[in-house]
């Protein structure tokens, strides 16, 4: 029954498939703010040292696992360990987390396309008094958009990898690139512009404590996309004349040039709208920033361009969000339904059903947990604090589990995989990776240090939110 496993069409596709798994609402807004918030320019290096030493390693290890075995995480890992019964729990973590992360992404995404659609009908007004987001998520038209955007999505999925997956992601770069670059380019010429870039780029050292760098190595990590069984299911789809470190590496790239432009975006617009403002005072939260700060800045441009063209821009900028978001959920549901399909067999159509189904349901859980149901909204408490179903969720799967789910990849690879095999796969593909510095140090930083920081952060993350 075993067809020959589809491949992507061709390198530029592929890195355009992954680019599109990486950026996402993390690099759009999380990480402008977070680089805001800690210290600048240092924080920049510091970020910009953990994408390419720890994290871009990890990336070629999930990559390597995936091509070698063109199977799903959990296939992968069994292969790969010969049925070992212990280095199937990875597997399945691979397959969990991907679940339960599309679960909550899916509902902020839904959000966005509430937002645009609002900006579109020319409700900016609306979106910036600050009470229209607690409205808006209580209102069952977030089950309609919902609808919408799993049949968006699976749409996508259900035309495969080649057609679906890649011709999207052909698509919807280069238009994030233009679109991003375009509102960079119109916010600089803004006054007080250059006071955002010069907050955003200046080096505060100060600012740099333990946690700043405990944070910036989870946000490089989850930007990344790792941890999620990601990269292990499209480095399954990668021909093996593709070469795994190039590719890695300008996926890497992009994703993180993506992160710096976004600062250059949302910086400059806020310190337009309000040159005094003291950045401690933005919203921590993605969402927060998204939904309730920047509608009221984009509202305030009206002075400047006038209702229309602010409604304009902020459509422009929450469909940027959307299309990161749409590639990047692409990403993480092709990992359930590439594991049904290796796994059990089924034909893809069907497995996108299922997941589809299984996952509707659950998103419904997160999006009735901010106050449409009583038991969801108040689900559990943690460290004295009530979580919702949705911050639960968000909890177990984003912020406790992708360190972990990473570290176990580090180990595998090196120690039962073995060293030799993943450098034998990297090679192939790119011969002349062979003897580089590049080559000496992945192999090297995979079964020492990387695990090692991987651990602390694990460590960290649950001494911090949990106790
Ligand atoms: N890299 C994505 C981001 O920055 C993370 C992600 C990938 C989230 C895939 C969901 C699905 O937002």
């Amino acid at each position: 029954m075993s067809a020959a496993r589809e491949h992507f069409g061709s390198r530029i596709g592929f890195i355009l498939a992954a680019a599109g798994s990486a950026v996402g609402i993390g690099n759009l807004v999380a990480f402008p703010v977070a680089a805001t918030k800690s210290g600048g320019g240092a924080f920049l290096l510091v970020y910009a040292l953990f994408v390419f030493l720890i994290c871009l390693p990890v990336m070629m290890a999930e990559l390597a696992l995936g091509r070698r075995t063109e199977k799903d995480p959990v296939g992968a890992y069994r292969q790969l360990s010969g049925g070992s019964r212990l280095w199937r729990i990875p597997g399945w973590l691979a397959l969990l987390t991907p679940f339960m992360i599309a679960v909550f992404y899916i509902v902020v995404t839904v959000w966005v396309l509430g937002y645009l659609l609002a900006t579109l009908t020319g409700n900016l007004d609306q979106l910036a008094s600050g009470e229209y987001f607690g409205q808006f998520i209580n209102s069952p038209i977030v089950f309609a958009y919902l609808i919408v955007m799993m049949l968006v999505i699976n749409g996508i999925l259900a035309m495969g990898v080649k057609d679906g997956i890649e011709r999207a992601a052909k698509t919807l770069m280069p238009m994030l690139f233009v679109m991003l670059v375009g509102l960079v380019i119109f916010v600089l010429s803004q006054e007080n512009a250059m006071l955002g870039v010069k907050y955003y780029l200046t080096p505060d050292l100060s600012k740099l404590n333990a946690e700043v760098v405990n944070n910036a190595m989870a946000q490089a990590f989850f930007s990344l996309s790792l941890g999620m069984g990601i990269m292990i299911t499209y480095g399954s789809y990668m021909k093996k004349r593709d070469a795994i470190p190039g590719s890695a590496k300008a996926v890497a790239l992009t994703d993180t040039m993506v992160a710096f432009t976004a600062g250059l975006l949302i910086l400059p617009t806020i310190f337009h709208f309000n040159p005094q403002i003291d950045p401690a005072e933005l919203s921590d939260s993605s969402a927060g920033m998204i939904f309730l700060f920047l509608p009221k800045i984009f509202y305030a441009l009206q002075d400047n361009i006038g209702y229309f063209g602010a409604s304009a821009f902020a459509s422009v900028f929450f469909f940027l969000v959307l299309v990161a978001a749409i590639t990047s959920l692409v990403s993480i549901i092709e990992v359930p339904v590439a594991t049904l399909c290796d796994e059990k067999g089924m034909e893809r159509k069907k497995a996108i059903y299922t997941v589809a189904g299984a996952q509707l349901v659950l998103a419904i859980a997160c999006a009735m947990s901010f106050g449409m149901a009583g038991w969801l909204t108040q689900f559990v408490s943690i460290a004295g604090e009530n979580k919702s179903f949705f911050d639960l969720v968000e909890l177990i799967f984003y912020s406790t589990i992708l360190p972990l789910n990473g570290l176990l990849v580090c180990l595998f690879v090196i120690y039962k995989w073995k060293k030799s095999n993943f450098d034998a796969e990297l090679q192939e593909g790119d011969s002349g990776f062979a003897g580089t510095l590049s080559q000496k140090y992945v192999n090297f930083s995979l079964g020492t240090f990387i695990p090692l920081i991987l651990l602390l952060v694990f460590i960290n993350t649950v001494a911090e939110k949990y106790f």
